[in-house]
């Protein structure tokens, strides 16, 4: 109880940031402005951390329930904000959405819009202090244990990360350490999660993950730095990393980003073999509606901190609903269609410092109508599996169908 207190105070406050700002009218920051922002900032992050830093946590404040069994991850009204100098930015700003056991689940949305964030917030990596999830539950089932993430202590956090979660981050040239070999960077995740294993049994496993994932000269990696590396095959070893303790959960945040067409064929290809190897769930974080035609079981459309669409891959690609879902779709190229120039969706993703009270997609939408002048729009549901949040469908819904 005294928990929900202090978060509704913590809201409360940002909140108040925000009017004092909208009050003044300016997007300008004086230094004595920016100084007093980072005090009130300071006092927030302060109560989280000391929170967070507890030598004791109770596991009745991160042990939960699964609201169905049959996810590995639920996101629920999951808010991360960083409480940077210049304001704070709502980067996930009330994200509800679950990763079911064995499923990959598509997240997409143009630069910004919070994937990774999102992802970040579900291993607890978010740069602290000043980013921090402030509000919901981001629930993780581990078979005989569900935790709340958002509450977890870093002891926890240690067990789950790699054991039971792993990341295949999205800048592969930089997330290797440059200083040690790859056969010594893949080892230490083992010898990290598995104790009792010997030096020979652990050199062997980091072998067959490094074939695993369609390395061939698997005995010469194991020896070598990543700058001896191509970029294909350091991100193939990130994957043997991610890979090497069978978690339940892999995020690929942009996974195939920095790559070129044919490896990023083959990057595709491995993850989704390695699936239904080890029978994992994968997060598959991109901005590539390709990628997510190929791979995705589900969907979730972001824009700006919220989801805008959410279902599964069919719901999306064949029955795109939302305006902003439309426009990713219409700029796509087809292969066999001939178009003169692609679509582009005008103007830009607004200020997430400053995010207006409307419809945020409202400045860029070609397709909005008179109820769009009003508040955010609630999530609507158009069938069992899909969800829009905008008011062209507010007489579309089903009956009793609105939903959160
Ligand atoms: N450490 C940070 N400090 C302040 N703001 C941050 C920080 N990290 C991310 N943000 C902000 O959070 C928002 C969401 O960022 P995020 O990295 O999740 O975007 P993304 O959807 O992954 O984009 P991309 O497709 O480019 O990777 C952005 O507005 C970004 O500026
Ligand atoms: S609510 Fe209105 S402005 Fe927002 S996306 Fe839907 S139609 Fe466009
Ligand atoms: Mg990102």
């Amino acid at each position: 109880m005294e928990d929900k207190e202090k978060k509704v105070g913590i809201v409360a406050n940002i909140q108040k940031q925000f009017q004092k700002r909208e009050r003044k009218k300016t997007n300008y920051i004086s230094a004595h402005d920016s100084a007093k922002i980072s005090r009130e900032n300071r006092k927030i992050t302060n109560i989280i951390e000391r929170k967070r830093k507890r030598r004791f946590v109770p596991e009745s404040e991160y042990l939960t329930t699964m609201h169905d069994e049959k996810n590995v991850v639920e996101f629920d009204n999951v808010h991360t904000y960083f409480f940077t100098d210049i304001g704070t930015v709502k980067a996930v700003d009330g994200v509800t959405f679950e990763v079911p056991f064995g499923k990959t689940v598509g997240v997409v949305g143009e630069s910004g819009c919070g994937k990774s964030v999102t992802s970040l917030s579900l291993m607890q990596l978010v740069q602290r202090p000043q980013g921090q999830t402030v509000e919901g539950e981001i629930r993780f089932n581990s078979g005989d244990k569900a935790y709340n993430i958002v509450n977890a202590p870093a002891s926890v956090m240690q067990m789950l990360r790699g054991n039971e979660m792993s990341m295949i981050f999205q800048e592969p040239m930089t997330s290797l350490n440059p200083v040690f070999r790859i056969g010594a960077q893949v080892d230490e995740v083992l010898f990290l999660h598995n104790k009792g294993m010997s030096k020979k049994d652990v050199k062997e496993k980091t072998i067959s993950l490094l074939e695993l994932v369609g390395i061939a000269n698997s005995v010469g990696v194991y020896k070598m730095y990543p700058h001896e590396l191509s970029g294909g095959m350091r991100q193939r070893v990130m994957i043997a990393i991610a890979l090497a303790c069978d978690p339940k959960l892999i995020i690929a945040d942009e996974p195939t980003t920095a790559l070129d067409v044919t490896i990023q064929a083959q990057i595709l290809d491995i993850l989704s073999d390695i699936k239904t190897k080890i029978n994992s769930s994968i997060m598959l974080i991109t901005h590539d509606l390709g990628v997510i035609a190929e791979m995705a079981d589900y969907v979730v459309v972001m824009y700006a901190g919220r989801i805008v669409e959410k279902g599964t891959a069919q719901d999306i690609f064949n029955r795109p609903s939302h305006p902003y879902t439309i426009g990713l779709m219409k700029s796509k190229p087809v292969v066999g269609k001939d178009i003169e120039r692609l679509y582009n969706i005008p103007g830009n993703v607004p200020n997430p410092i400053n995010m207006p009270n409307y419809c945020y997609f409202k400045d860029r939408c070609e397709m909005s109508i008179d109820a769009c002048n009003g508040a955010y729009p609630p999530f609507l549901k158009l069938s069992e599996t899909h969800y829009v949040a905008c008011y062209r469908y507010e007489n579309t819904k089903e009956e009793g169908a609105r939903n959160e």
